[in-house]
């Protein structure tokens, strides 16, 4: 249906050929920004491959997201580095101003996703925060409350 005309478009784009798999993903991910499961069906179906597999390929790289998430996705490093440095009490501070815990990591209003990752590379920015593809070092509490209460206003 009209529905998923998108992804007809990405899929014709790539020849519905099969090899290219991921960045047929990528692209439907770029639109939806996450895989939504009827999404991933379709696709498999039209490349004639098991939707087991489209699955597989999704869920092994860590870049595919299975769930919605919001606009502004906050990664925390949780590495060694980042860790030692204090990344939890930032990962307390951002779910206390969130609202967040628990299984629930992405605000009702779909605006904020917070994920903890293993090291970004940035260890010498000790405690790193990313918001999308913006990279902050030696972040506090208060500066990521801060940095959240920007993105708001
Ligand atoms: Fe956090 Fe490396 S441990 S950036």
């Amino acid at each position: 249906g009209r529905k998923f005309e998108k992804v007809v478009q990405i899929l014709d784009a790539h020849q519905r050929d099969r090899t290219r798999l991921v960045p047929i993903l990528q692209a439907v991910q770029e639109e939806y920004r996450y895989l939504p499961e009827e999404v991933m069906t379709l696709v498999a179906t039209s490349l004639g491959i098991p939707p087991a597999r489209v699955y597989g390929v999704a869920t092994f790289y860590s870049h595919f997201a299975l769930e919605p998430k919001g606009k502004y996705v906050i990664r925390i490093c949780d590495g060694t580095a980042c860790h030692v440095k204090g990344s939890q009490d930032l990962v307390d501070a951002l779910q206390g101003g969130l609202g967040l815990g628990g299984a629930r990591k992405t605000t009702p209003d779909m605006m904020f996703t917070l994920e903890t990752v293993s090291c970004l590379g940035a260890c010498g920015l000790a405690p790193a925060m990313v918001v999308n593809e913006d990279v902050h070092g030696q972040v506090s509490p208060a500066v990521a409350i801060e940095i959240l209460d920007g993105i708001r206003r």
